[in-house]
C-alpha cells in the first residue's frame, strides 16, 4: 500500500502541486517519499526517508512529474529503496503499488541480461523491463507488455524523458485521472485517491483493472489485452474537499471519532426498499458469509452476534484472508457479504473475486464510493461516514455496524423498529461524546498507559467488540492489549492477570450481564485493576465509565465510544503520532 500522485501541465511548477497532494496521500504510506519531474528532455529525481509532512526538500523543475509515499513492503525504509526507481539511463522514472508475486523469477532474468539492480524491492524490475521492452516498441507498447507480466495486484505510474509522456498502468490498487480546466489551461492528476487532487478538481475518470491511461491535455485510454481504445466520460464527483482536513482537532483520529456524532445517521439513511430487498435474499441465500479484515473482521464476527439476536438467522464470518478455505461451500445461491472502510483491501478483493468466480452473490459494506469492492459487488451499501484518514478506523466502524444491524432488522421484518433503534442510539452518541466524558476517559489513560499489558472481556457481541477494542489500543499506543471472551480468561489467560493488571469489562444490559460480572470478580481476586465500561455501575469496577442503556445489539456502538476515546489518548500519552502509527498503513492493497 502506498500512495501515487501523477501531475501533468504546460503553464505551472509541477513539484509543489505534487508536493501538496502527496501530503493529502500520506495516510496511504509514511516511511519515505520521492518525486520525479520533467524539465526539456531531462528528468530530475528526489527521495527522502521520513514522512513527506514534516520533510524539507528542495524544489524539482518541469511541469510534469510523478511523486509517491512508501509503505515498504520489500526491502527496508532505505532512501534506496523509495520511489521513483530509474531505468539504467536515468530516463525512465516509475512509482508502483502493489505487490510484484513474480518478481524473483523477472528479476533473475533481467540479471542475465547484465541488469544491476542498486535496490531490494520488486519495484526496481520495472523501469529495466521497460528499457527492455522498449527495445521493440514504442513507449506505450513497452509500458503494456511490462504490467501483463506481472503477477499479483500492481498499479505503476511512468515517466519517459525521450518522449515526454507520461503512463498509467492500473491491474489492481486505484488509479484516478483528475483533469481541472480553465479557459484554454487543463492540468491532469492521476493518483491513489480523489483526496490528492479534490481541492484542484472534482471531475474524473477512473482508470479500471487491466488498463492504461496516457496522461495529457485529454488523457487516453487503452485496454491493455485488446489495445483497444477507450472512451471515458469526466463525471463530477460530490465530495468535499474540507471533508478531509483536520480543521481545528489535533489528529484526524480524534476528528474522526467526534464525528460519529453525524455518521451514524448517514449511515441508517439507506434505501428501505434495497435493505428490504436484500434481507430477502439474506433470508433465501444458501449460506451467507460475512468477510473482512482487521477491525471490519471484528464488525463481521459482531455481525453474527446481530443476526442471531435480531433475525434468529445463522451467518457466518471467516476473515477475508481465510476465505479461500471456505470456497467449497460457495453455490450460486449464497451471499458473500463484504465489508470494508476503503474498498481496496487486498485480502477482501480477493476473497470476492473466488464469490464471483463460484457465482455466489456479491453484497458489501463500504465507505468509499466507487471502490474495487463497490464496482465489484451486485449491490453495494456505502456507509457514507465521508473519508477516514486515521489508519485507526473509528467512524466507519460504528457505521458499519450501524448498516448490520438495519439488515438484521429488515430480515426480522422490523426494519422500522431497527431504524428508530439506530436514530435513539445516534442521539446517545451525541450526547456522550462531549468535553466531560473525554475527559473521564483521559483521566483512565493517565492511570494506565504505563501498563505492559491491557485486556479487554466481553461476552455475547461485546466479545468481538472485547477484540476491536484491543486492535484499537495496540495500533496506536503499542500497548499490548488483547481480547478475550469472558468466559474463556479463566482456561487459560488469567494467568497472565498481576496485581493492578488492567481488565477492561464490556458491559451491557443483557442476559450474560451478570456472568461478565462474575468473570471481572474473578480476575479482580487475581489483583486486577477493573475498569467497567457499562450503563450501570458495580462494586468490583475500580474505574467506571458510564455507557448509555441501549438494546443489548446497540451496545457494541455505545461500549466502542469510550475504547476509542482511550486507544486516541493511550497513544497521545505515549507520545505517538496517533494518525500514522508505526509498520501500519490505512487500506492493505497487498496480501
Ligand atoms: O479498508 P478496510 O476496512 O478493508 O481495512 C481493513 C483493515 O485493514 C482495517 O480495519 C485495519 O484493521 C485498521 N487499521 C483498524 O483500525
Amino acid at each position: 500500500m502506498c500512495g501515487i500522485i501523477g501531475y501533468w501541465n504546460l503553464k505551472k511548477e509541477a513539484f509543489p502541486i505534487l508536493l501538496e497532494s502527496l501530503k493529502k496521500l500520506e495516510y496511504r504510506g509514511y516511511d519515505s517519499f520521492g518525486f520525479a519531474t520533467l524539465s526539456n528532455t531531462q528528468l530530475f529525481v528526489e527521495k527522502q526517508v521520513g514522512k513527506v509532512s514534516s520533510a524539507k526538500c528542495q524544489e524539482l523543475p518541469g511541469k510534469v512529474g510523478i511523486a509517491h509515499t512508501r509503505w515498504a513492503t520489500h526491502g527496508k525504509v532505505t532512501e534506496k529503496n523509495t520511489h521513483p526507481h530509474t531505468d539504467c539511463s536515468g530516463k525512465i522514472a516509475v512509482v508502483h503499488n502493489g505487490v510484484i508475486e513474480n518478481f524473483q523469477e523477472l528479476k533473475i532474468n533481467l540479471s542475465k541480461k547484465n541488469y544491476e539492480f542498486l535496490s531490494e524491492t520488486d519495484t526496481e524490475i520495472l523501469p529495466y523491463l521497460i528499457e527492455e521492452n522498449l527495445k521493440q516498441g514504442t513507449f506505450r507498447d513497452a509500458v503494456i507488455k511490462t504490467g501483463s507480466i506481472l503477477k499479483g495486484r500492481n498499479s505503476f505510474v511512468v515517466l519517459n524523458s525521450e518522449t515526454k509522456e507520461m503512463i498509467a498502468f492500473r491491474n489492481g490498487s486505484p488509479l484516478i485521472v483528475g483533469v481541472a480546466k480553465e479557459n484554454t489551461t487543463s492540468e491532469v492528476f492521476i493518483a491513489s485517491d480523489i483526496q490528492a487532487f479534490l481541492d484542484k478538481t472534482k471531475k474524473v475518470m477512473y482508470l479500471d483493472d487491466n488498463q492504461i491511461a496516457i496522461i495529457k491535455e485529454n488523457p487516453e485510454f487503452y485496454d491493455v489485452k485488446t489495445k483497444k481504445k477507450i472512451e471515458k466520460r469526466l463525471i463530477e464527483i460530490a465530495l468535499d474537499a474540507e471533508e478531509a482536513e483536520k480543521g481545528d482537532y489535533a489528529h484526524y483520529m480524534l476528528k474522526e471519532i467526534m464525528e460519529q456524532k453525524e455518521t451514524l445517521i448517514r449511515a441508517i439513511n439507506q434505501d428501505d426498499k434495497d435493505l428490504m430487498h436484500v434481507a430477502q435474499e439474506i433470508n433465501n441465500a444458501k449460506g451467507v458469509f460475512f468477510i473482512g479484515c482487521g477491525t471490519a473482521a471484528r464488525v463481521c464476527h459482531t455481525a453474527e452476534y446481530i443476526f442471531s439476536k435480531v433475525a434468529d438467522k445463522h451467518v457466518n464470518f471467516i476473515p477475508a484472508s481465510e476465505f479461500e478455505n471456505y470456497k467449497h461451500f460457495l453455490l450460486p445461491e449464497t451471499l458473500v457479504i463484504a465489508v470494508s472502510q476503503s474498498g481496496e483491501t487486498a485480502d477482501v478483493l480477493d476473497a470476492l473475486k473466488i464469490a464471483k468466480q463460484k457465482g455466489s452473490r456479491i453484497i458489501s459494506i463500504v465507505n468509499a464510493p466507487e471502490s474495487s469492492v463497490d464496482k465489484i459487488s451486485d449491490y453495494a451499501f456505502l456507509i457514507n461516514a465521508g473519508p477516514e484518514k486515521a489508519v485507526a478506523s473509528t467512524k466507519a466502524t460504528t457505521s458499519q455496524i450501524a448498516v448490520i444491524l438495519l439488515l438484521a432488522y429488515a430480515c426480522a421484518g422490523k426494519l422500522r423498529e431497527g431504524n428508530r433503534l439506530l436514530v435513539d442510539v445516534a442521539g446517545e452518541v451525541n450526547d456522550m461524546l462531549n468535553p466531560r466524558y473525554d475527559e473521564h476517559v483521559k483521566k483512565l489513560a493517565e492511570k494506565i498507559y504505563q501498563k505492559e499489558n491491557i485486556f479487554i472481556i466481553g461476552r455475547g457481541l461485546n466479545y468481538p467488540m472485547a477484540l476491536e477494542s484491543a486492535i484499537k489500543i495496540m495500533e496506536v499506543s503499542y500497548i499490548h492489549a488483547q481480547g478475550f471472551a469472558g468466559g474463556e480468561l479463566k482456561h487459560g489467560p488469567i494467568a497472565l492477570i498481576e496485581k493492578a493488571t488492567p481488565v477492561i469489562a464490556l458491559v451491557a444490559n443483557d442476559e450474560v450481564k451478570n456472568e461478565i460480572i462474575s468473570n471481572a470478580i474473578g480476575v479482580k481476586s487475581r489483583g486486577a485493576y477493573i475498569i467497567g465500561v457499562a450503563p450501570e455501575n458495580n462494586q468490583v469496577f475500580d474505574y467506571w465509565i458510564k455507557t448509555p442503556d441501549v438494546e443489548e445489539v446497540a451496545s457494541s456502538i455505545v461500549n466502542l465510544i469510550p475504547m476509542q476515546l482511550l486507544a486516541y489518548h493511550l497513544g497521545i500519552l505515549k507520545d505517538h503520532d496517533v494518525d500514522y502509527p508505526r509498520s501500519l498503513a490505512k487500506s492493505v492493497t497487498v496480501k
